[in-house]
């Protein structure tokens, strides 16, 4: 198996560039599609990736059913991921997030290839409303509940639910060989980007903490933080995803949830103890202001915010796999390499 051809769609964004090094460590011949090599560039050239720079929206020579064809797995990691964008641009969500991705999946079904394809925790929706404390997300027995059309923030997670479907009733009637990845928020190193001022961008929560520590704006903690997530460290994340390509299980024609339950916390909970992670890293130890914002100033008109997402992960465990970071040593390990890059960077231009 160590010797197959992996095609990683999307391979340099946040998940795909941990997953390239990853199989890259395991012995794997890849190859990584993607608009921009930045998050892997430290690694190029090298003699088992080809990298290919290309917008897969302007692939009119077929270059990617080319790809998929000599590949024997595609993980197809390509979507816009964050929140902002679903309330900021919906139909470029649906366009590239759907309509590109099922061509995608269609060049799997022609050309038989076997399919790993990254959806979303989002997919559960409101579910979480409903919740006792005690209930999980489970892959074959939860419904999934999206809020109203008004609220345009679900466009992401239907455009994913109904591209799973898509993937499902392809194995169905074309005998696609698939498995479909829910991945529980991922956090770590490289994820999205940082901001130095706060008007800057609006990364995903644990970026856009992060910033807030380094460059000293307010954290702003949408709606009072009391919407719950569980956090799951990208090394764990990636076994797992090592694991779902060539343990013996193989999940085929299965959706798995990815995520670690014991780190559930509220977004407020989640603030205070980064900035006490912060001050035992950190050399200066300051940390700025808490502040609360209304979910519809932070993203916009349609936002709507998940309330609970708690994974089953059973699939994983049953198997032997278990995460290894607790939600603390999630943030000291992801923290401390922003910690480090800044101080490192502040030391240069001080000399
Ligand atoms: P990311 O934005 O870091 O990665 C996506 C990558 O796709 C980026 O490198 C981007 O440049 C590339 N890309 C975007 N449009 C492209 C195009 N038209 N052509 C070629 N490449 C393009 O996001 P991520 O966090 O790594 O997420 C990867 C996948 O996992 C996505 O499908 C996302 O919806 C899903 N997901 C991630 C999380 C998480 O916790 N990070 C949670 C749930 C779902
Ligand atoms: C994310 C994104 O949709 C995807 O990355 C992914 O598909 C999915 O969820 C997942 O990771 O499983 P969400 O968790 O809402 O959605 O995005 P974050 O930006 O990580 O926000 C988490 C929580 O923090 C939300 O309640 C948000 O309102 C809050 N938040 C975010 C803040 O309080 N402050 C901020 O600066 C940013």
């Amino acid at each position: 198996m160590a010797m197959d051809r992996v095609a990683l769609f999307g391979g340099a964004g946040f998940i795909g560039s941990h997953l390239t090094r990853r199989l890259l460590d395991e012995g794997y011949f890849l190859t990584v599609i993607d608009v921009d090599a930045e998050k892997i560039a430290d690694l190029l050239p090298h003699d088992r990736i080809d990298f290919r720079e290309l917008d897969i929206r302007d692939d009119n020579d077929d270059t990617v059913e080319r790809i998929v064809e000599t590949s024997d797995v595609v993980f197809d990691l390509i979507a816009y991921a964050n929140p902002k964008q679903y309330v900021d641009m919906p139909l470029e969500v649906v366009h590239l997030n759907y309509d590109q991705n099922l061509r995608l999946v269609e060049n799997c079904v022609e050309t038989d290839t076997r399919l790993i394809q990254f959806s979303t925790s989002e997919v559960y929706g409101k579910m979480g409303h409903r919740q006792g404390d005690d209930k999980v997300f489970s892959e074959d027995d939860s419904d999934l509940i999206m809020g109203p059309v008004e609220n345009h923030r679900w466009i992401y997670a239907t455009a994913k639910q109904l591209l799973e479907r898509m993937v499902h009733a392809h194995g169905i009637e074309n005998g696609l060989d698939w498995t479909v990845i829910r991945p529980f928020n991922f956090i770590g190193r490289e994820m999205d980007y940082l901001i130095e001022e706060p008007d800057a961008g609006t990364p995903r929560v644990f970026a856009s903490f992060m910033s807030a520590l380094l460059y000293d704006h307010p954290m702003y903690l949408v709606d009072g933080g009391e919407n719950r997530r569980s956090f799951t460290h990208i090394s764990d994340a990636v076994s797992a995803m090592v694991y779902i390509l060539e343990g013996p299980e193989r999940y085929n024609r299965e959706v798995v949830n990815i995520g670690t339950p014991g780190n559930e916390t509220s977004m407020h909970d989640f603030a205070y103890l980064m900035r006490d992670v912060y001050e035992d890293l950190s050399s200066d130890g300051e940390v700025p202001p808490i502040e609360t914002v209304p979910g519809e100033e932070f993203y916009g008109e349609g936002y709507e915010d998940c309330e609970r997402r708690i994974p089953e992960v059973t699939k994983l465990t049953d198997a032997g796999w278990e995460p290894q970071y607790d939600l603390r040593e999630t943030l000291e390990e992801a923290m401390s390499y922003y910690v480090d890059m800044y101080e490192r960077e502040r030391a240069a231009s001080l000399d």
